[in-house]
């Protein structure tokens, strides 16, 4: 991967606060120039902490929700209340603890029986929200991804149809693997951003990582080796353990 940001942090929790200080950063700066704040969250475990302390008092009384939207990255095509579904984990994180207007957060309705529907209607709420011109990918201000041990991000995972979609914003993704639909962003609006932030934590994330940031240039193994930003900024924050195995040039210092 071409020279990418990438932050080292002793813990998953400095790694955290980091992300959520961002957060905070980039929403006052949007609301200082009378604009919403769009946000793209993922899913899965590692960004829990982080919607936590986004919904702490202290962090969460200095942030203009009023002035904020949040999108999903990607679903689970299960029930919005299942162990498995995303909305379920950032609503117990986040939404259910932060003055978050319920308009200002877009839910993927991917429990729907018509994923294709469920993706129209979500590409609607994209449109209506950060209303791109004609032409335009939809630009999120922020987008937090993960990664997952066989190098996916979002719900792009390797050998699947959705890696290559470069027409549609949001659509399903059938996961041979795990056998299971999902709904997703795909790569042109992940990457149309203005600013990703990926997190990754863990020893057991410490080889795709190496191989993802440190594989063979213009490497495409892995999906998220194709997270490059059009213009908007790349960060990779990373917790130690994560970081065990990238050579000491890449990284800096959390
Ligand atoms: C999801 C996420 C997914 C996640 C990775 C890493 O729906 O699971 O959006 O892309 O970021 O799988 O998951 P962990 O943070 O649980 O390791």
């Amino acid at each position: 991967m071409p020279n990418p940001d990438i932050r080292v942090f002793k813990t998953l929790e400095e790694l955290s606060r980091h992300a959520a200080a961002r957060f905070e950063e980039l929403a006052r700066l949007q609301a200082g120039n009378k604009r919403i704040f769009s946000a793209g969250l993922s899913g899965g475990s590692t960004p829990k902490l982080l919607y936590q302390i986004l919904a702490s008092p202290t962090v969460s009384s200095r942030i203009s929700w009023q002035d904020v939207h949040l999108f999903q990255v990607d679903e689970r095509c299960v029930p919005p209340d299942h162990p498995e579904s995303n909305y379920r984990m950032i609503g117990e994180a986040l939404l259910s603890r932060a003055p978050i207007p319920e308009m200002n957060f877009h839910r993927m309705t991917a429990e729907w029986p018509d994923r294709h529907q469920a993706c129209e209607h979500y590409a609607q709420e994209l449109r209506q929200v950060l209303r791109p011109g004609a032409g335009e990918w939809p630009r999120f201000d922020l987008i937090f991804l993960g990664l997952g041990h066989d190098g996916h991000t979002a719900s792009l995972f390797p050998g699947t149809a959705a890696i290559h979609e470069r027409t549609l914003w949001v659509r399903e993704n059938y996961i041979e693997r795990h056998k299971v639909f999902r709904l997703t962003l795909t790569f042109p609006v992940l990457n149309a951003a203005e600013e990703i932030i990926v997190l990754v934590a863990g020893a057991e994330k410490a080889e795709v990582l190496r191989e993802v940031l440190e594989g063979p240039p213009g490497s495409a193994k892995f999906p998220a080796q194709r997270i490059q930003p059009a213009s908007g900024r790349l960060t990779w924050c990373v917790d130690e353990a994560a970081a065990r195995l990238l050579s000491k040039l890449s990284r800096s210092v959390g």
